[in-house]
């Protein structure tokens, strides 16, 4: 972005509070109810239009603004701020039909149909035309709209339909590698087209990696994905730059989702004024609080430490998993209080009223439709007023975390191909199974790419580094020979940004950050192998205490020592776990999915010998978070249990926003609940 960009609405001041608002799907009438009822809720930003292309024009060359007016309006009147959407996740069928290579065709060539959403051909030239018709229209009517606050182009890019095999997306695919190789010979090259007879004479012969009879090079499949995510990303850069050139006042923003595998959000939050997220936890899944914690830990961390918003969530049950369990209302609560605690300044909900009918007439609501004496519209009120006693919050920052945690969406693409030792080692997985200690353990994080600056972290973790270019290893060898602790996970350092084997033993651009060696992989096919812990320097201990899963890696100690063993199996007595001390810092490597307990243990030690905080005297389970603003510190303490439990404050004496009282030396938690305590700040941090 070349001129200074707003990177966050103008109002409403506090914490945003509030959800998608569909007027468009209910008679003017209600939208009297429904303003006087956000009221009522403390509902001060709605999201608009985010499926209404097909009301605002109703047929090509036809156009409908006048509701969008009135809605627009009634919410200014009654102090409701806008976040406008462009509306182009569900163009109307109309569109589709009329211009049928719109639709995206899957890898087996089949064209989609229309009747739900996200039916769009990133490349489509006529849906360019149509979407940036729609969008100027937008945006000139409502530049100077009082209620307009934000942006909010497309929807989930990425999620229903993350890729396009059409012959319009292979040309633009031809010219973006293009871009990247410049010649054939270097896509030959890159793609090792040696290998099956795949050399590649002229650029019409690339063609994206539609179904084939067997096993397509991962490394073209790699670039198809890099390319689909630009190729999303530059519709979303089309609207944006329309909004910025209009209405250079109004941030933009466009919603991650959860976050998902098909877009590269580090690419993508670049372009993004603000950063938001939807977050849709399976209560039944017992990773779900690791992963709202992670999300909230990466929305932050795309946006560089600013605020940045929840966008969509559910009060209650969704209705698209197979089973569809209610969401417990403390839960609710706390995660949302958490996700302030880790930068958020806006809570925003899928949606305020519920739909009376088509695909997500189940799914749960702030309004539900028995109204208002109903346990979900309790919940509504309650939490609005939650947010309403943290509105001094806003604005304050996160003070730095210690720790970082290193995602790459490349090295999620490239670990998840074909021809690969097992296909079980998952990137989600692997991510959550690293982070999930330092949650455990009290250790704030942040997240970062690999080739991002990591002087500011003592400890760096990397769940798994498939692929990585060669400034990530050297930039993580640097960080470690200065003094840094890397701790780096199974089937890492194998292949380089090309997708091309480095030469030599395992982990090819680890080698010397590790110390080891990896000959071979002997991947866990069902159930776990046991892991001891050193007895003494290179001797391993034959009793059991930890377990293994899914991932071993065969490893031959070169200049590292081991720390822990497989003590069973076809690699009992060789290292599980290594240590490898260079320059005044030190790198580990974890080469089996240990198990949770055991990895917090290990994790638990490496934080200790980096010397990084953790929060002493705080009851396992409850979490700990601290912003900071000027000469005022706001400390969330999150339980996370079901149990009772006091905290210590270690000074932290001052008032609990959420109770009004003041408090000293320790807090009371019941199960599930939250206390945000605000106390003047030590400014060390500022
Ligand atoms: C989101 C989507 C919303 C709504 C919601 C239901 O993924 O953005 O439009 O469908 O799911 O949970």
């Amino acid at each position: 972005m070349t001129t200074e960009r707003p990177t966050w609405p103008r109002s409403p001041t506090g914490i945003a509070y509030g959800g998608d608002y569909n007027p468009e799907q209910w008679p003017e009438p209600v939208w009297d109810e429904d303003v006087a009822r956000m009221r009522e809720a403390r509902v001060n930003l709605v999201t608009v239009g985010v499926f209404a292309w097909a009301r605002l024009q109703p047929g090509p060359g036809s156009w409908d603004f006048a509701w969008l007016d009135r809605a627009l309006d009634l919410l200014h009147a009654n102090g409701i701020a806008v976040d406008l959407a462009t509306g182009t996740a569900s163009p109307p069928p109309w569109l589709s039909l009329l211009h049928p290579g719109s639709l995206p065709v899957d890898a087996r060539g089949v064209r989609l149909g229309i009747g739900s959403r996200q039916h769009v051909c990133p490349s489509s030239p006529d849906l360019a035309l149509a979407t940036t018709a729609l969008v100027e229209r937008l945006a000139a009517r409502y530049a100077g709209h009082p209620a307009l606050v934000m942006w909010h182009v497309g929807n989930e890019y990425g999620d229903h339909v993350s890729a396009c095999y059409c012959d319009t997306s292979a040309a633009h695919f031809r010219v973006w590698l293009q871009t990247r190789y410049g010649s054939l010979d270097a896509l030959n090259e890159a793609w090792t087209t040696t290998v099956w007879s795949g050399r590649i004479g002229a650029w019409d012969e690339v063609m994206p990696p539609r179904v084939a009879p067997g096993p397509i090079s991962p490394a073209i499949r790699l670039d198809f994905r890099r390319f689909s995510s630009d190729a999303l990303l530059a519709c979303f850069e089309r609207e944006r730059a329309i909004l910025a050139r209009v209405t250079p006042d109004i941030p933009v923003t466009t919603n991650f989702m959860r976050p998902n595998p098909g877009i590269d959000h580090w690419r993508w939050a670049a372009r993004e004024d603000l950063v938001s997220c939807d977050l849709y936890p399976d209560p039944l899944d017992p990773l779900a609080d690791v992963e709202v914690a992670f999300a909230h830990d990466l929305m932050r961390s795309l946006g560089r430490g600013r605020p940045w918003m929840v966008m969509e969530q559910a009060m209650g049950a969704v209705d698209w998993r197979a089973v569809n369990m209610p969401q417990d209302p403390a839960v609710v609560r706390r995660r949302n209080l958490a996700a302030v605690g880790r930068g958020a300044d806006a809570l925003l909900f899928f949606q305020w009223r519920a739909a009376r009918g088509g695909p997500e007439m189940l799914h749960s609501a702030m309004l539900p439709p028995g109204g208002t004496d109903s346990r979900g519209w309790r919940q509504t009120v309650a939490l609005g007023a939650d947010l309403a006693r943290l509105a001094e919050v806003a604005g304050s920052r996160c003070v730095p975390a210690q720790a970082c945690l290193l995602v790459d969406w490349e090295a999620w693409w490239a670990l998840e191909q074909e021809g690969h030792p097992t296909d079980a080692l998952r990137y989600r997985d692997l991510a959550l199974w690293a982070y999930r200690p330092l949650l455990e353990l009290g250790v704030p994080v942040d997240v970062r790419h690999p080739e991002d600056d990591l002087s500011a972290y003592r400890l760096v973790v990397a769940p798994n580094l498939y692929l990585m270019s060669d400034a990530a290893a050297a930039g993580l060898t640097r960080h470690a020979r200065a003094g840094g602790t890397v701790v780096v996970g199974p089937f890492s350092g194998i292949v380089d940004a090309q997708h091309r084997l480095p030469g030599g033993h395992h982990p090819g651009q680890l080698r010397d950050l590790l110390g080891i060696t990896i000959e071979e992989f002997w991947p866990i096919p069902t159930g776990t192998v046991g892991v001891g812990a050193a007895a003494g320097e290179m001797r391993p201990r034959a009793r059991v205490e930890a377990h293994g899963s899914v991932w071993r890696d065969a490893i031959d100690l070169r200049t590292a020592s081991a720390v822990r063993w497989f003590t069973d199996g076809p690699l009992a007595g060789r290292p599980a776990v290594t240590r490898h001390r260079l320059g005044s810092g030190e790198a580990w490597y974890v080469g089996t999915v240990l198990d949770g307990d055991a990895l917090t243990t290990l994790v638990g030690e490496v934080a200790t010998a980096a010397g990084v905080d953790r929060q002493a005297g705080r009851p396992a389970g409850v979490d700990v978070m601290v912003r900071e603003r000027a000469d005022t510190r706001f400390v969330f303490l999150v339980n996370r249990t079901r149990e009772r439990v006091v905290v210590p404050l270690e000074g932290a004496t001052g008032v609990d926003l959420l109770t009004g009282e003041r408090v000293t030396d320790a807090v009371t938690l019941g199960p599930d609940d939250v206390a945000v305590v605000r106390s003047p700040g030590d400014r060390s941090h500022a």
